[in-house]
Parts: C-alpha cells; sequence; structure tokens
C-alpha cells in the first residue's frame, strides 16, 4: 500500500511539473503504457490468490484512475497555455500596408472618347446614340447613297443574311446613321430609350460608338470607334464648322490654336465634303502636332446634304447643318503615340498596363476637360 502512495505522489508531483505536451505524454507511456509501471502492478493482480487480489485491486485501479484522471487535467492546460501562445505571436498588425493589389486601367480609346465627349459637351453638344445593327435605310438610304449604287460597297461593309423579308441588316459602317435617327420624326417610337430619335432642330448632337468595316492593316481595324458631330441651325456655313473643328482639335491636343486645312472630298450626305488635316511633323519618328511642313487627315466633314435633310423630313430651304466624323482609335494614336492600331484590341494586358490611364485621370461631361 505504502509502496502505491509514494509512487502516487511522486507521478502526480512529475505530472504537475511537466511544462509541454512531449513530455507528458512520454510520462504517460512510463506509467500507463503497455508496459509502464501501475499497468504492470494491474497486471499483477493476475498471479495473486483471490484474497490478495480483492485487497489490492480496487487500490491499484484507484490509482490508475486518479493517476489519468491528472494526465488529462494536465494535458488541457498545457494545450490551453500552448493555444495561447499561438494566438500571442500571431496577432493581427492593423497598422501593416495592405498587399498590393492588381490594377486595371482605363483603355485609350475610352479616355479618348471621354476626353472628346468632355470638349464637345463644353462646346455645347449633346449626346446620341444608335444601334451597332443598322438597317439599309438609316445607314445608306437616307444618307443620299444611290440605291444599288457601288458606294454600298466602299465601306467593305459587313452584311448580315438577308432575313425572312429579304432585308439586309448590316454592322453600321458609320456613325452617320445616328444623324438620321436624331432628325427623323417618327410616328413608331425608339427600338430601345438610350437610342436617338427625332429633335426639333436647331440640333446640336454629337454621337459616340463602335462601327465595322472589313480592313485590317497597321492603321485599320474590322472594328473601331467614331464621333461624329451634327450641327443643324438656320444660316450655317463651312466657317462655323471649320471654327468648330479647329476650336476642338486645339483644345483636344492641348494647344493655343492649331494650322489646318480642307481637302476637297466625296461623302454621298455632305456637299460640299472635305476632309480636314491638321499640321503637323513626323520627322523625329512620333507625330508632333501643331509643328512642322507636314499634314495629317483627321475629320472627315461637310455640309448636309439638302437630300439628307428631305429624307429626314427636314426643310432645307430653311435649316443648314454640318456634319463631322472624327475617328477615336486614330485620334488617340496621334496623341498618344500607338504605332499599331490592331495592338489596341489585342487585349494584352501588358500593352494595357503600358498605355491606360487611372480611372482617376478619366474626365467625365461634367467636369469637363481638367
Ligand atoms: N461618315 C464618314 C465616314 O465614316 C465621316 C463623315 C461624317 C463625313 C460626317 C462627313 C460628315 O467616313
Amino acid at each position: 500500500m505504502t509502496d502505491h502512495t509514494t509512487l502516487e505522489t511522486e507521478l502526480l508531483a512529475r505530472i504537475e511539473a511537466t511544462g509541454d505536451l512531449a513530455t507528458l505524454d512520454a510520462l504517460r507511456v512510463a506509467a500507463l503504457g503497455k508496459s509502464g509501471t501501475i499497468s504492470l502492478l494491474l497486471k499483477s493482480l493476475g498471479s495473486m490468490s483471490p484474497d490478495e487480489r480483492r485487497a489490492n485491486g480496487p487500490g491499484i485501479n484507484a490509482l490508475r484512475d486518479r493517476v489519468a484522471a491528472a494526465i488529462n487535467a494536465r494535458k488541457a492546460v498545457l494545450e490551453a497555455a500552448e493555444l495561447d501562445a499561438k494566438l500571442a505571436a500571431g496577432r493581427l498588425d492593423l497598422s501593416l500596408p495592405a498587399p498590393p493589389r492588381r490594377k486595371g486601367a482605363v483603355h485609350p480609346t475610352m479616355q479618348v472618347m471621354d476626353e472628346m465627349i468632355a470638349i464637345f459637351a463644353e462646346l455645347g453638344f449633346s449626346l446620341a446614340e444608335g444601334p451597332d445593327i443598322e438597317d439599309d435605310f438609316h445607314n445608306f438610304t437616307a444618307l443620299n447613297f444611290p440605291p444599288k449604287h457601288p458606294a454600298r460597297e466602299m465601306h467593305d461593309t459587313f452584311f448580315f443574311h438577308p432575313g425572312p423579308d429579304g432585308e439586309r441588316k448590316v454592322l453600321r459602317t458609320h456613325t452617320s446613321p445616328v444623324q438620321v435617327r436624331t432628325m427623323q420624326r417618327t410616328n413608331t417610337p425608339p427600338p430601345a430609350p438610350w437610342i436617338a430619335s427625332g429633335q426639333e432642330p436647331p440640333i446640336r448632337i454629337i454621337s459616340p460608338g463602335r462601327t465595322y468595316r472589313q480592313d485590317s492593316d497597321a492603321t485599320h481595324t474590322p472594328m473601331f470607334h467614331q464621333i461624329e458631330g451634327l450641327v443643324i441651325d438656320r444660316n450655317i456655313h463651312m466657317g462655323h464648322l471649320k471654327w468648330t473643328l479647329d476650336t476642338f482639335i486645339a483644345r483636344f491636343f492641348e494647344l493655343d490654336s492649331v494650322v489646318t486645312r480642307f481637302r476637297p472630298h466625296h461623302f454621298p450626305f455632305t456637299e460640299p465634303s472635305a476632309e480636314m488635316d491638321v499640321q503637323c511633323d513626323t520627322s523625329g519618328g512620333e507625330v508632333k502636332i501643331g509643328q512642322g511642313s507636314e499634314w495629317s487627315e483627321i475629320v472627315g466633314c461637310g455640309m448636309v446634304h439638302p437630300n439628307v435633310l428631305r429624307n429626314c423630313g427636314i426643310d432645307p430651304d430653311v435649316w443648314q447643318g454640318f456634319a463631322f466624323g472624327f475617328g477615336v482609335d486614330r485620334l488617340g494614336r496621334l496623341k498618344y503615340g500607338m504605332p499599331d492600331l490592331r495592338d489596341m484590341f489585342a487585349s494584352d494586358v501588358r500593352w494595357l498596363a503600358h498605355y491606360g490611364f487611372s480611372a482617376f485621370s478619366a474626365p467625365n461631361p461634367a467636369s469637363g476637360l481638367s
């Protein structure tokens, strides 16, 4: 009996003194494992006489239970301490900077579009939009393209298969159909709320959007962007057109003034028609606008053809107007120096990271071009 008491006192003291879970487990194996001290005592019961077993059995079993309970209690204490230590070491430092996040960038075309819209908004133009899939009437006929005339092919048009009614829709080849939608007063509501529909003159709109032609080289992509402008008022002449374009171009290239010239051209929907060139210098390998002795074509324009006004129900003897159409991607290329237009739509993130803009520098019609 005394032996057991000494053994218990000694074991309990050692259990109490253990400082870590590994030592505690070693103690458990030494006492309660297969050949542990207490296990051997329990085994010895088998070789005792029934009387001896009756006398010693309860004491040894109780000893095992108390030692096992002490080990479990100590284990719980050590585990709690270990968890506390882990939590203390793993504390969150909220003053640390956050890990860097990958930032997106505004595509140069969208940036240029916003810059252009902001400038035209300052000049008093409002926005009008139209659908990318157009019918022949809005894209060609109303714009004075003669029926079945090869001029319809001049734009390298993407035609859809004819529908059940034989009508062949097109991917619009320019944003000029929005002119027609803006001027035309019909009894049918527009197919969507954002699509322009008949305004009374005077009219002053720009229509930005995607346009499509079968063309692909360093300066052409099958999908590109245009901003069309339309002004309809009384006594409008080419001088108003020139002032508007000169003012816009100077503002867009952040110059006090620019030198431009009209070059005669042909568009079915304007008469007279012109292309405007801007003075530039390409000698250093990049295009510098507003200096040098070269010219860069920048915009197609002209006075709205009387037939177009008539097609839209506007009396050309009362109202005149001018229209112009800018290639947005082309203008972006001239301002920001992208060498190949096709890269603009290749979705290469390295290109976007290089040429893209911070969302914080995007102008809008309310803020203007800062
Ligand atoms: N729609 C013409 C084009 O895409 C541009 C243009 C617009 C020309 C308005 C004159 C007037 O080439």
